[in-house]
């Protein structure tokens, strides 16, 4: 089993490209269930999450190849993905287990083979994560549910849905005790765009990943609006093409990008971060400026220089094919010396987004003075806090609410990794203690963040993975992403 160890002290200075999106991955290498034409994904990083996904559709009758990126700055591989064989219909629970959102395939399967059958995925360290909103959708669309072994059976029942066994479209209220769900909007839009009939979804996700999908599945003929609102409108077609011959290239991941956003300001550090999906950060932004953390875009000479020239006035032009993409800029990120606490909460997209928590939380276990951080969307998502802790974190926990009371130093220490976000808070964490930190069960770290260790060290940490016999039982059913 491989751990991290790190010396910490070091600043980070450097570049870093920031890859393609691993939750907008997902849901899009499930959309290839919809069609049986070529779907071509670009900037897929190469990670644990997407060989499982890669696993299953390959299971559920598709060819999936996957081309990793020569250059180890890109943003990722190409993935071509084709269905050839629309009997399948099982993903079994060895595969579900290993990770929660093949919950995604259900909704294209059910839409375009009629029947699904997909293991139901339990509960994680991050909560309870019920999938009660991904099949009230789906039965709002006129599909019959059961459970059966474990299993979630989903079929479009003769009669009841829309002509030629198709689902039928409806209006239908997504929201839960939490707020919308992001793979449940996926789900219900994806099953909806070969409904008969028109699709309202009420309290839709509005996170840039369900936009990213939306955007995708209209390249491929359906017809989605509202994407990025709680209101979105499916008019259902009879079928959809893949994607177009370049390829749909994926959203750059704005949780890696936050995470690298908090190693710089957490070491006082001075990073630049290319393919920086800023505008679905702006909360993230807002509460590391309110700490002290300038998070500059840095403006590229050539897009510049090509832009005035195009406009001829010397204004940038953002109707122009060279005007500055908003969700693929260059940041500057650079730090005070003290580090100012703040509140904050989790809230869904367009808020603080749940996913960078964990490394807020080591960020400001060394602000001065108090900050409070509450979980919104998994009040229980503090496994993190136990491990900061053993490393002179001063941490108060009430329910959903910790106060952080900010210390001058954390000192390394021995802790381990309970889930793939924890996990980048403890590595941030260590690379500013003092002496050495060992995080151990990094195989959380590997499902979301590609070659960690190796980005963080091009920028100057000093951190290596080491391979320990595991003296300690290796669970890899842990699925929490
Ligand atoms: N919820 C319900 N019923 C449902 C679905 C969700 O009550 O049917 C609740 C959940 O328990 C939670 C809240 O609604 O309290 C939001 O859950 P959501 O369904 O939005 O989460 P998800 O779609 O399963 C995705 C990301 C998570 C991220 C959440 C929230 C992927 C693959 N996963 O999960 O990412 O935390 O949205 O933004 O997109 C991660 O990357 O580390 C990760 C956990």
């Amino acid at each position: 089993m491989d751990q991290f160890v790190i010396h910490g002290g070091t600043r980070l200075s450097g570049r870093l490209s920031i890859k393609g999106s691993k939750n907008a991955a997902l849901p899009l290498m499930a959309a290839a269930l919809l069609t049986d034409q070529p779907v071509v994904l670009r900037d897929v990083p190469d990670l644990a999450d997407i060989a499982n996904m890669r696993r299953l559709l390959i299971e559920l009758g598709c060819d999936a190849d996957y081309e990793p990126a020569d250059d180890p700055a890109s943003p990722g591989g190409v993935l071509r993905l084709r269905t050839r064989d629309e009997s399948l219909s099982h993903a079994r629970y060895d595969i579900v287990r290993t990770m929660r959102a093949s919950i995604c395939v259900l909704g294209p399967m059910l839409a375009r083979r009629g029947l699904a059958r997909v293991s139901m995925p339990g509960g994680c360290a991050i909560g309870d994560r019920p999938v009660d909103l991904h099949l009230r959708g789906l039965q709002a669309l006129g599909a019959e549910i059961r459970l059966d072994q474990g299993d979630i059976i989903a079929r479009v029942p003769p009669g009841r849905a829309g002509k030629g066994g198709r689902l039928r479209g409806a209006r239908i209220f997504l929201g839960g005790p939490f707020g919308s769900t992001v793979l449940g909007t996926a789900n219900v839009m994806s099953a909806a765009t070969l409904a008969e009939g028109t699709t309202v979804i009420e309290s839709a996700a509005c996170e840039p990943e369900v936009v990213d999908l939306a955007n995708m599945l209209n390249a491929m003929g359906a017809r989605i609006s509202g994407q990025g609102s709680p209101r979105i409108t499916v008019e259902g077609v009879e079928s959809l093409r893949g994607t177009p011959p370049e390829g749909w290239r994926i959203i750059p991941d704005r949780i890696e990008a936050g995470t690298y956003l908090c190693a710089a300001a957490i070491t006082n550090g001075d990073l630049i971060l290319d393919n920086c999906p800023l505008d679905a950060m702006l909360a993230v932004v807002d509460r590391l400026e309110h700490i002290g953390v300038t998070v500059a875009p840095v403006a590229d000479p050539i897009v510049e220089a090509v832009t005035r020239g195009s406009s001829g006035n010397g204004a940038a032009r953002h109707d122009s094919p060279f005007a500055p993409d908003p969700m693929r800029t260059t940041v500057r990120v650079t730090c005070s010396r003290i580090l100012q606490p703040v509140e904050v909460t989790t809230q869904p997209h367009p808020g603080f987004p749940t996913d960078v928590q964990a490394q807020f939380m080591a960020l400001l276990s060394l602000a001065d003075g108090n900050s409070v951080i509450t979980e919104r969307i998994y009040p229980e998502r503090f496994l993190h806090v136990a491990e900061l802790s053993r490393m002179g974190a001063r941490l108060l926990r009430q329910g959903p609410t910790v106060v952080v009371s900010g210390v001058k130093r954390l000192v390394g220490a021995p802790v381990m990794a309970s889930d793939l976000r924890a996990s980048a808070g403890l590595v941030l964490a260590g690379m500013a203690a003092q002496g050495t930190t060992i995080v151990s069960r990094v195989y959380h770290l590997d499902r979301g963040y590609e070659r960690m260790e190796e980005r963080l060290r091009s920028v100057g940490a000093d951190i290596e993975r080491v391979n320990v016999k595991a003296s300690e039982p290796v669970t890899t059913t842990d699925s929490c992403s």
